[in-house]
């Protein structure tokens, strides 16, 4: 595709092809399905026109967009919901009891042209009328384009692609974003990261947040409310999801490219742990808040049926692979770690116990990763995951000084040390070619070396992406980092303004990108990058660039 659209309101220029279709222009109604484009000389499937399917829907149901996630060489997964209405009160999106056939088509041309798959899924009030569309067979290293149709009415295009072969070593493009809060500002982060077009974008928690109206205010400005009360029934997860689907940069940044995601801790509620709520008052009632939250959490997101909640438990650890450039090795810190150490969060005065039986991946995933780290046979082993791993714990004072008590984020890795000791074992062990880690969860931007455990040498690198949003406009620098970097040299960079992190991935290095923006309470601010970072295969840790 070689023409330019422009992608929105005008106030960014879109020059790069892929981008050019995912927006309004396209939208709805604007393109219907065209039989007049099948059949030339398609596979079978393709060459027959696809069904009008009449429905009850009033109005347009697509109006939180599309998405794709879960890439794999031969696959992907579509996903859209219908919601005439977002914000209706039932959390089911204006949508009739029934049950609804969704066309869906899949081309290798934004202008459909060259369909390679189409077909209908039924989708029904138990799934909010979610959509996922599994599709497999497809060709590696490909970019496709989807849409959705209803009766009349036709999603937004989005763009998506497979993975490498197994044997490439292709280059990967990547962004990396966690923490977007509806109330504390615009999603200008996820309309640059739209712009740049990665090949995928890793969303490592906090997708949104679960408080009522003005609670926990930034110091910049509010600049939108929260729809409903504090989330704990299914319907008011879901009537959550739905108000930050409606928002126009989070669309574009779903239509551009395939997401792998993974929750935190505000997807239910905020610092819970395992089986245990962090609110005193949730106690009684956090696993039916949880059933309902992932609940809602699958029917919003383009994960697998494999990842669709029983109960209160969902399937989110798994392994996403990038050709023999990757692995990337998703977690799950949030449903089996033991409860938070002394009272939970950024905590002065605190040791954690270094007792060996604290987990922060619960057994199974503990073992599950040691096993892929052994068989891994990638250029890069990557974790996808939420909580700050390095430790940034520092001396009570602020003065740098290596004896304790100290100010400890219990939260994160910190609060776990024995578990994150035995997974830097299981790394050596595995003795990975490369090793980094993905980061999300703390609102600042951190570049750190992974120290070993008994030399304190480079094993890796570990990017921490700041917030989309969450806390609002933020600082260059607060006064506590200089302590805690005395106390961490490996800590080589921190930045507290909203950003992201565009990862550069080559058979030779790893290039990290760290974006900013000054100011998120203000819509359409320009995004720079602050920093650089690379590692060189083979050689552990990070240099500046
Ligand atoms: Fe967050």
């Amino acid at each position: 595709m070689t023409e330019r659209v422009r992608a929105d309101e005008g106030h960014h220029d879109n020059s790069v092809s892929r981008r050019a279709f995912m927006h309004r222009g396209l939208s709805a109604g604007a393109l219907l399905f065209a039989p007049a484009a099948l059949g030339r000389g398609m596979p079978h499937e393709v060459s027959k026109p696809l069904r009008s399917v009449a429905t009850r829907v009033p109005t347009d149901p697509f109006t939180l967009g599309v998405a794709s996630g879960e890439p794999t060489a031969d696959g992907i997964v579509l996903w859209t919901r219908l919601a005439p209405e977002p914000l209706a009160d039932d959390g089911l999106g204006g949508m009739a009891h029934h049950s609804v056939a969704v066309d869906w088509q899949l081309a290798e041309d934004p202008g459909f042209r060259r369909p390679v798959r189409t077909g209908t899924e039924h989708t029904d009030p138990a799934t909010a009328h979610s959509v996922h569309v599994e599709v497999d067979g497809l060709a590696p290293a490909r970019e496709y384009w989807y849409r959705f149709r209803v009766g009349h009415y036709q999603s937004p295009v989005g763009r998506t692609r497979t993975a490498p072969a197994a044997t490439s070593l292709a280059p990967l493009f990547f962004a990396s974003s966690s923490c977007a809060h509806w109330e504390h500002g615009y999603f200008t982060v996820y309309r640059h990261i739209a712009n740049a077009a990665p090949d995928v974008i890793f969303c490592l928690g906090d997708y949104y947040y679960e408080g009522g109206p003005h609670y926990d205010p930034p110091l910049s400005a509010i600049v939108r409310t929260h729809v409903g009360r504090r989330c704990r029934s299914l319907s008011d997860y879901r009537r959550r999801h739905a108000q930050y689907k409606t928002d126009p940069d989070l669309q574009a940044a779903h239509a551009v490219a395939p997401w792998l995601v993974v929750p935190d801790d505000h997807e239910v509620e905020n610092n819970w742990a395992g089986d245990h709520a962090y609110r005193p008052k949730d106690a009684h009632r956090f696993l039916t808040m949880r059933t309902a939250a992932y609940q809602a959490y699958w029917e919003h997101m383009p994960l697998r049926r494999a990842s669709q909640p029983v109960g209160s438990h969902m399937q989110l650890f798994r392994t996403a692979k990038w050709g023999a450039l990757a692995t990337f090795h998703l977690l799950d810190t949030r449903q089996f770690r033991d409860a938070q150490a002394c009272a939970g969060g950024e905590m002065p005065l605190c040791s954690p116990s270094r007792k060996e039986t604290r987990t922060m991946l619960g057994a199974a995933q503990e073992a599950w990763l040691a096993d892929g780290l052994t068989r891994s046979r990638a250029r890069w082993d990557v974790l996808a995951q939420q909580v700050m791993f390095c430790s940034t714990a520092r001396d009570f004072n602020g003065q740098g000084a290596m004896v304790p008590p100290d100010t400890v984020n219990v939260d994160c890795w910190d609060g776990y040390p024995a578990a994150r000791d035995r997974l830097l074992s299981n790394v050596r062990a595995a003795n990975l070619r490369n090793f980094a880690v993905l980061t999300g969860d703390v609102h600042n931007h951190w570049a750190a070396d992974i120290p070993g455990l008994i030399d304190g040498l480079p094993m890796g690198a570990e990017l921490v992406t700041s917030s989309v949003t969450s806390r609002g406009d933020g600082e260059p620098e607060p006064r506590w980092v200089p302590a805690a970097q005395r106390r961490h040299p490996n800590l080589h960079y921190w930045d507290g303004r909203r950003g992201w992190i565009a990862g550069h991935l080559t058979a030779e290095r790893l290039r990290a990108d760290y974006h900013v923006v000054q100011r998120v309470s203000t819509p359409f601010w320009p995004d720079s990058v602050a920093a650089s970072f690379e590692m060189a295969d083979g050689l552990p840790g990070l240099r500046r660039i």
